[in-house]
């Protein structure tokens, strides 16, 4: 396959960007999109240019890294897929592709297509813990946690953290990441004791880091490569507002 890439370019925080076109050659259906993308790098490298510089690592769909707008969709065309499990096999020969970083203001761009999102990492440290005792690893029978709410948690808890949502959402909103988060930790017994508090904080945060509100337009849960339901946001506003009742009364 032969495929023509415009591609975002920007040497760093300050600098203007513009698209770029890179022709790539001999690819095979086979190769990833980042492999791809590995082959055009190689390209710039041996004529002596600067490489795409992009975000990933596990390359397994499991660490949120990789953060790629392709052709307008967050991590592209195919559902429930991170950029790194795109093929290449789902682009046609002679295809242009566009490849653009994550846009939000609260996710600046560092170089090329690589973001700054440590935003996420502040609403985590907000509230995105349990405060418990330590120490060796209970029974696991020790207490019981009825199967709708072991699945729930899960489900959560299978947010990679990549970002897609808010690059997806025109409000520029969080919440269905912070939903998640909050949600992994509010479905268990052990995390009821600051299941209010806890939302209210990531909440607050979220809004700091420069987050939009939810307005339920859904396009977080289109793009997002694990299938985090809309609900999610619903149980966490359901949280904000005990926490605020039980501070007013
Ligand atoms: S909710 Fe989905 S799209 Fe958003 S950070 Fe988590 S995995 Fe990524
Ligand atoms: S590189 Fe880890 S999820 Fe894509």
């Amino acid at each position: 396959m032969n495929v023509t890439l415009r591609i975002w370019r920007q040497h760093d925080r300050h600098a203007a960007g513009r698209m770029v076109s890179y022709g790539v050659e001999s690819i095979s259906p086979d190769m990833s999109f980042l492999e791809m993308l590995d082959v055009l790098n190689e390209q710039l490298t041996a004529a002596g240019d600067d490489p795409v510089a992009f975000d990933n690592d596990c390359r397994e769909g499991i660490c949120g890294m990789c953060s790629l707008v392709i052709n307008g969709i967050a991590h592209g065309p195919e559902e429930l897929t991170a950029s790194c499990q795109l093929y290449m096999r789902h682009f046609t020969d002679g295809d242009t592709i566009d490849i653009e970083p994550w846009r939000s203001p609260s996710f600046p761009i560092l170089r090329d297509l690589i973001v700054d999102r440590s935003a996420f990492d502040r609403i985590i440290q907000a509230g995105g813990y349990i405060s418990a005792p330590t120490g060796a690893a209970p029974d696991a029978a020790a207490m019981l946690v009825p199967k709708k709410d072991a699945d729930r948690a899960f489900d959560a808890a299978t947010c990679i953290g990549c970002g897609a949502c808010v690059a997806a959402c025109p409000n520029g909103s969080a919440m269905l990441f912070t939903g998640a988060k909050a949600t992994h930790l509010g479905a268990l017994p052990q995390g009821q004791l600051e299941r209010n508090s806890r939302a209210l904080a990531m909440v607050n945060q979220h809004d700091a880091e420069g987050f939009g509100g939810c307005t339920e337009i859904g396009e977080c849960t289109a793009v997002c490569p694990v299938g985090i339901p809309l609900d999610m946001i619903s149980r966490l506003n359901g949280d904000v507002l005990s926490a605020l009742r039980d501070n007013t009364t």
